[in-house]
């Protein structure tokens, strides 16, 4: 990682752990060697060859002092000088905020969303909630509102770290990237294990105030449609499991902040209105940030109702307008009516993106969606009980949709439940060509059963 910043910070100071071991091999070379009495500064600094000033700069655990001041001291009493024995502690006050933004995008062009910032900020400021996550469908809005979200909080923060789980970094390479980059120092002794640098890690959280962003979260989580659980950790990432655990549970001054297009179970298990933990689902933008998006891109003509039905068939998700505003723009000369009439609703890149969500479902989310697909009313959870199949327990059914909703596949309203719009149009979509699939390939059936019909009754003659 690149820091914008980056700030010198020699030194480190012993933590609570590093002074105990200390005290204890100091009082046993005092009870072995100095008849039980306690050692004077003299005596210290004739056993560890340190001038009295740094060993009490090393004792006072307040100031820094150089690690290999804290190497000769621990040696001097037969200690080895491990990872958890010392920190490297920022002075907030001299310092700018040392920041990481990764792959962060260039969110300049940002509209809207004022609610939600304000929302997140109270809640991480006001009440110090330790981990916020940010849920939604792809494409609504989470990568660019979590940047958003890290700009405003820049001056709160002693460090700010976005990184993106695109790629899939095994946990202790990000727990490694982490640490590095609070501590930021060039040679570093990590521990080796995952809850070692763990450990490590949440030490820091406690000293420095770091914000720590993590996007697409989901790509270290199970594919629903394999495994038919939603939201648990891929084999070999269970380690996340174990760091957002503690985040989450231990007492510190830093949030981690994380987007995703579905729900960690963990996090449903720790989130609460009044918690530490909590969640934001992401809806989509109102009309008049889809408008400021439109306006950056050209000149476009609608009625208020035309724009209206515009947003609502993509439910102000700012991707697919994103794209469809292209179309707009490129074959129907800016004339939302014109796009509209077409009825053409799930195309492009839409249509992926639709079809990623869609692939990862399991198969009782699979029944129900297609199931609502089918019925043009919202139903509610008794009647899509009693409707859908009887091999699907209730508490299936209710998972299944607590799950399509968290992913806003599924919209609630009234205690009924209905498909997003996209999602139907794609379903729609497929059940048409479905259709038409079947209808050519019996009617191809019927005519080879014609021709073999006609071949036989030619081979009797
Ligand atoms: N508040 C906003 N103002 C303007 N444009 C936005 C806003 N939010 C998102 N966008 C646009 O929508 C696109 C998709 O947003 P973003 O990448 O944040 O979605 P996402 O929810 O993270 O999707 P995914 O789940 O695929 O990662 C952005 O590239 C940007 O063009
Ligand atoms: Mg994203």
């Amino acid at each position: 990682m690149n820091p914008q910043q980056r700030q010198r910070k020699r030194g480190v100071i012993l933590t609570n752990l590093g002074l105990q071991k200390l005290e204890a091999a100091k009082r046993e070379a005092e009870s072995c060697k100095n008849s039980e009495k306690r050692y004077t500064l003299e005596d210290l600094s004739s056993h560890t060859g340190l001038d009295s000033d740094t060993l009490m700069k090393v004792f006072s655990c307040q100031v820094k002092v150089d690690k290999r001041t804290l190497n000769t001291c621990f040696q001097a009493f037969h200690l080895k000088l491990e990872t958890n024995d010392y920190y490297f502690p920022s002075t907030p006050e001299l310092t700018p905020t040392t920041q990481f933004w990764g792959e962060a995008p260039d969110v300049s062009m940002f509209y809207g969303r004022t609610t939600e910032l304000t929302t997140l900020k109270h809640w991480i400021i006001e009440e110090r909630c330790r981990m916020v996550t940010l849920l939604g469908m792809g494409g609504v809005g989470k990568t660019w509102m979590s940047v958003k979200l890290a700009r405003h909080l820049l001056d709160d923060f002693q460090v700010v770290i976005w990184q993106s789980l695109r790629n899939s970094p095994p946990i202790p390479e990000m727990l490694a990237d982490l640490i590095q980059c609070i501590v930021n120092e060039p040679e570093i002794d990590l521990p080796t294990t995952v809850q070692g640098r763990i450990s490590l890690l949440m030490n820091y959280l406690k000293r420095v105030r770091c914000l720590l962003i993590l996007d697409n979260v989901e790509t270290i989580l199970v594919d629903t449609s394999v495994t038919h659980k939603t939201g648990y950790f891929r084999p070999g990432y269970e380690g996340y499991g174990q760091f957002f655990r503690q985040v989450g549970e231990a007492n510190h001054q830093s949030c981690l902040v994380l987007t995703s297009r579905e729900k960690p179970k963990q996090i449903g298990r720790m989130e609460g209105e009044t918690l530490p933990v909590r969640v934001l689902q992401l809806q989509g933008l109102q009309t008049k940030e889809v408008q400021e998006i439109f306006n950056a891109k050209g000149s476009f003509w609608g009625s208020q109702m035309e724009w209206h039905n515009l947003i609502e068939r993509y439910a102000g998700n700012p991707l697919a307008l994103n794209i469809v505003s292209t179309t707009i723009q490129k074959l129907f000369d800016g004339q939302i009516g014109e796009f509209l009439q077409q009825d053409i609703v799930v195309f492009g890149e839409i249509y992926h993106l639709v079809k990623q969500h869609i692939n990862r479902l399991s198969n009782v989310e699979n029944q129900i969606i297609k199931w609502l697909a089918i019925n043009y009313q919202p139903i509610s959870f008794s009647e899509l009980r009693s409707q859908i199949s009887p091999s699907i327990s209730p508490q299936q059914l209710l998972e299944a949709l607590e799950s399509l909703q968290e992913r806003s596949l599924i919209q609630k309203s009234a205690a009924c439940f209905s498909l997003s719009p996209i999602v139907k149009k794609y379903l729609n979509n497929q059940l048409t060509e479905n259709k038409t699939h079947y209808k050519i390939k019996s009617r191809d059936s019927q005519t080879r059963l014609i021709k073999s019909t006609r071949a036989k009754k030619k081979t009797l003659i």
